[in-house]
Formats: C-alpha cells, structure tokens, sequence
C-alpha cells in the first residue's frame, strides 16, 4: 500500500466553477484519488478555496458584502456545488483559515531568515477617491501603442503590447472610474528567484517523467531567467505581513499567489486539527504527509491544474519551500491541462455562455457531466463542448453501451429467474476468450489511470463495456431463453460477473451509477474488490449461483434532440 497526497489548484471564491475550471483540476484529481482508493492505496486528497487577492475585494463590492462575510458564503457555495459532482476530498479547506496565516507567516520568516526577500520601495498607482492602491489590471487607459481605449495596466488586450500602468494615456481607475490617480512610493517584499534558481532548475532536472506540456513551460520560464517577484500588495484583505518581521512591510498583505499554494499544507493541517485531539497530535499527523523528516517521504504527491498555472507550481511555490531551508514535500507528478472551449470560444459569465456547475447540476445528474468531460479531456489539445458531442458521449457510451448492457442483463435475469444471480450451465470456451480479453482491457484501462491519462483510460473503461455486449450479441440469451435453459442461465451469470466488474471498474469516472449497480450485488457488499488486474479473475468467483441480485434500474437516460435543443438555447449555442 502506497500513500498518495493528491491535490487540485484551489478555485478562486469569486463565483461558481464552470465546466472548464472542473476539468482542469478538480475533477481528474477525484478520478485519480478515487481510482488509487480503490486499489487498495492511503490517499489524501486536499482542496480549498482561493480567497485573497482583488477578484475577492471586487466580488464582494459588487455584491455589497463585507469581504469576510462574502467568502464564507461562497465556499459554503462551492463546497457544496463540489460535493454534489461527487468531488471525494478528505477536506476541503480555506485559504483564509488560521492555519494558512501561520504558514505562510512561518514560511515568510524561514525565506527572510535563508536571504531569500528582499524589501525595497516601488512605484504604485494611487487612487484618491477610492483610497487605495491599484493593482496594475485595475488601472485601464488609452494604449500609447494602438490607441485602444480600454488597455489594462498590465497589457493592451487589443495590441498585446505589455504595458506599465503609468504609461497609459488617460489612466482611470477600473474600480470606480475615476481619474484621481497619483504615483505614490510603497515598499514591497520581494522573493529572490533569482538565487534560487539553480536549485530550482536541479529540482526540475530530476522531473524527467513529467509531461511535454509541463516540463517545456517550466524551462522556458527558467531559460529566461527566473525574476524576483514582488510578493506583497497593498489590500485590505489578505494575510496581513507580520510587522515584527517585515517592519518596512508592516500595513501589507501577502499577495494571493504566495499563500494560495501554501493553502495545499494548510488545509491538510485543518484537515489534521479536525480528526486529532490535541495541536500536537495533529501536528505530527500533518508532517507525515508534508515533512520528508517526518513520514513523508514515502509519500507521492500529485498535483493537477490548468496549464496558466504551472508555472506557479514548478517555479515560485517550489521556490518558497526549497527557499526555506525545511524538508518540505515538494511535487512529484505534475498533470496540467489545456482548455475545454464552449464551441471554440471562452466560457464567458458576463456574455452567459457556457454552463456553470450549478446549471449542469439542475439540468442532469453529475455522472452524466463527469462522464463527457473525463473522456473528451482537453489534455494534448484544447477540447471542445459543445451540446452534440455531450448528446453523444452520453446516448452512445452511457446509455447505449455501459447502460445498455447493465439492462438487458437485469432486464432477462428478472424475467426468467427473479431476483437471483442463475443457475445451470457450465462456462465454455466462448466465456473463457471474454475473461482473457477482459483482463487485457482492465490492463489498459490501469495502464491509463496509472499516467495520468484520462482520455484514454475512458476509452479502455468503454472498451470493457464493449466486451460484455459484444458477449451478449453473441450469445443471445432472449433468444436462446426458449430452448436452452442452462446455456441461457450460464450466458446471465457471466454477463452479471461482468456487471460486477463494472461496478468497481467505472466507480472513478461515474460513481452514483456504479455504486447503484454495487448494490445489486448486497450478499457481495462487505467484499474487497480490489481495482487491479486481478478484479476480473476475483468478480468471475465471487457472484455464486443462487445468490441474491437486484435489478438496479434505469442506470441513465437516453438525451432526445429535443432536450438538447432546449438545452443549447438556454446556455447559448453555437455562435450565430
Ligand atoms: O487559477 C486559479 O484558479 C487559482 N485560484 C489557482 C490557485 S492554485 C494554488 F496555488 F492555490
Ligand atoms: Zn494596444
């Protein structure tokens, strides 16, 4: 049994998670966590909400809310929107809990203390009548290069000249407006990356495994020339810098990307603080999945995340950790995604296209959603949803193969035998070719999982669904149920074998359908099945003659073009 620390990039709290944001991270870290759990594995898996930073400050002003207030109720929001796709976490933390406060003060200090900050004064824009610091996206302008009179302070989106926000004509705040703005002076930690880099570069020359797409983004920030990075920010809202420590710094809060990955250790310490008696319990719980000096060593620890993100995690947090001088666990697989487009385009929450992760729960049940965006996974490209390719993923491999085949089995076993697995009959060469082609798709589909492959671990999973109706189609059990008993009773307890191993093998991908099937089986529910090459060889000897099987129902239903269209008008279609 091996330990698996697992954790998703943390959702910023600022409104529901889209279909994209949930492909990116979320969901494949549950498929993962869930697959490993099932072989048999101790898994951890982490998330938390993303709490600090402007897009909280804005969230909440729109909203008319107090910063605090607004955070608790949205991750109340997310959480529960997370629970309802079935999402496994252990625990789902805060980046806003004392315990990230502690952290990221401790680790703060621990750089300081290594000669890794730095704090010198810097130039900022000032807003008079907002009374505050703006940060550069919220300053916006005439662009001196082009012309376009809505150019951001960080970048001209029109020309995509990168821009400083005193170079803008014209500059006025994105907040309120106003053009009573000055350059005033502010003093700002700074994280040396550049002295860590050769340490950095050492730890990403041993990440030989990590894929194409990961690896090319983190040399291609390390032959630039890795910058030091400002990592305070003048905010109301945040982890305010110790004084104590920084005192040139004192009034600052840590900027959002700095404490938001040291959220992936202080929402295991929540998650430690919750289950233990006493701080020093749950101290020592913690380090065995964060301290190498500690326990976790034996640990693996994955991340996933959206490919806008993977420079954060194989630079800057690796940076804070190995800056620290402490034996930190630091990531050893990396799984970063492209995008998933509605129709080509963005998901847009001001233009209402695209589907939300609360329309997609009001509309279908989340297997349906976990399925489509688990086998259509933008992992080499950009992927593409778009209502025709969801109607078909789901009538073709849910309801016409997994479901299908789970139905005429149940259907033809209720009919002819009631409420039991058959008896009669004895297994022959045609069943023995099936169990040798099962255990050769159930190797693939493993193969799959075990690289992080989701894609194509969704087209093993339905390759096994296509062995037992190839099965059924061969044998004919609604035909030969008039003349052959016994080889029709056989033809059915092979088939529920098969329905079994699906129950175990299809947990990960669309768990509420597989457990229902699970439950068919309830003489069976207390047995360990483990999820490995041997499953197939384990569900052929468990499911005995005369034991008891209960018809599970419909696993899922059929999309008519009619609810597609209907649906494709609510969410917005193809582009005109
Ligand atoms: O891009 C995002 O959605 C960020 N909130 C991800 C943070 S990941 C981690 F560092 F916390
Ligand atoms: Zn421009």
């Amino acid at each position: 049994m091996a330990r698996h620390l697992i954790t998703s990039a943390l959702p910023y709290i600022n409104g529901v998670k889209h279909l994209g944001n949930l492909v990116g991270s979320m969901l494949p870290a549950d498929v993962y966590a869930r697959y490993l759990r099932a072989a048999g594995h101790e898994v951890l898996a982490i998330c938390a909400t993303d709490e600090h930073g402007t897009p909280a400050e804005l969230g909440a002003l729109a909203e008319g809310e107090d910063v605090a207030e607004y955070c608790a109720r949205h991750y109340e929001v997310q959480k529960d929107l997370g629970n309802r796709f079935e999402l496994s976490w252990d625990w789902f933390g805060r980046t806003s809990s004392p315990q990230n406060h502690v952290l990221t003060a401790h680790l703060a200090r621990q750089l300081k203390a290594n000669g890794f900050t730095d704090t010198h004064a810097t130039k900022q824009v000032y807003s008079l009548t907002d009374s505050r610091f703006l940060p550069d996206r919220y300053v916006v302008g005439t662009c001196p290069n082009c012309a376009y009179d809505r150019a951001r302070g960080d970048q001209c989106e029109n020309c995509g000249k990168p821009l400083e926000p005193t170079a803008l004509i014209e500059p006025r705040s994105a907040i309120s407006g106003s053009t009573d703005l000055e350059v005033r002076e502010s003093a700002h930690v700074f994280l040396l990356q550049s002295r860590l880099a050769g340490r950095i570069r050492e730890w990403v020359d041993t990440k030989a495994d990590w894929p194409q797409l990961t690896r090319s983004i983190a040399y291609k920030w390390l032959d630039e020339g890795l910058e030091d990075r400002g990592i305070t920010r003048d905010l109301n809202w945040g982890i305010p810098v110790d004084p104590d420590d920084f005192p040139d710094a004192a009034g600052k809060v840590w900027y959002v990307w700095f404490d938001a990955p040291i959220g992936y250790l202080s929402a295991t310490r929540e998650w430690a603080d919750d289950r233990s008696g006493s701080p020093e319990l749950a101290e020592s719980l913690f380090d065995t999945w964060w301290r190498c000096d500690r326990g976790a060593d034996d640990v693996t620890y994955t991340q996933f995340m959206g490919k806008d993100n993977v420079p954060f995690h194989t630079l800057s947090f690796p940076a804070t950790l190995i800056g620290s001088g402490e034996p930190w666990k630091l990531v050893d697989r990396l799984k970063s995604f492209n995008w998933l487009t509605y129709y080509g385009g963005k998901f847009s929450t001001s233009e209402q296209r695209g589907i939300f992760m609360t329309d997609a729960l009001d509309t279908l049940p989340a297997d349906y959603w976990r399925w489509f965006l688990m086998a259509n996974a933008p992992e080499s490209d950009d992927s593409s949803f778009t209502w025709e390719l969801f109607g078909d993923a789901v009538n073709k491999d849910l309801v016409g193969t997994f479901g299908n085949f789970v139905n005429r089995t149940a259907s033809q076993v209720d009919r002819h035998f009631g409420a039991v697995v058959p008896s009669g009959g004895e297994s022959g060469e045609i069943e023995e070719e099936l169990w040798v082609a099962v255990k050769v798709r159930m190797g693939e589909y493993i193969d799959a999982i075990d690289a992080l492959q989701f894609r194509r671990a969704a087209g093993a999973l339905r390759s096994l669904w296509v062995e037992g109706n190839v099965y059924l189609e061969a044998r004919e059990p609604w035909k030969t149920v008039k003349t052959d008993m016994d080889r029709t009773a056989c033809t059915l307890r092979t088939a529920l074998k098969l329905a079994l191993l699906y129950s175990v093998a299809a947990e990960p991908f669309v768990p509420a359908a597989a457990g229902r099937l699970r439950d068919g089986f309830p003489e069976l529910a207390d047995l360990d099945l483990p999820f490995d090459t041997e499953l197939p060889a384990m569900c052929r000897e468990a499911v005995e003659e005369g034991s008891e099987f209960a018809k599970p129902g419909m696993l899922f239903t059929k999309l008519t073009p009619e609810m597609l269209d209907e649906w494709s008008q609510r969410f917005g279609g193809a582009p005109e």
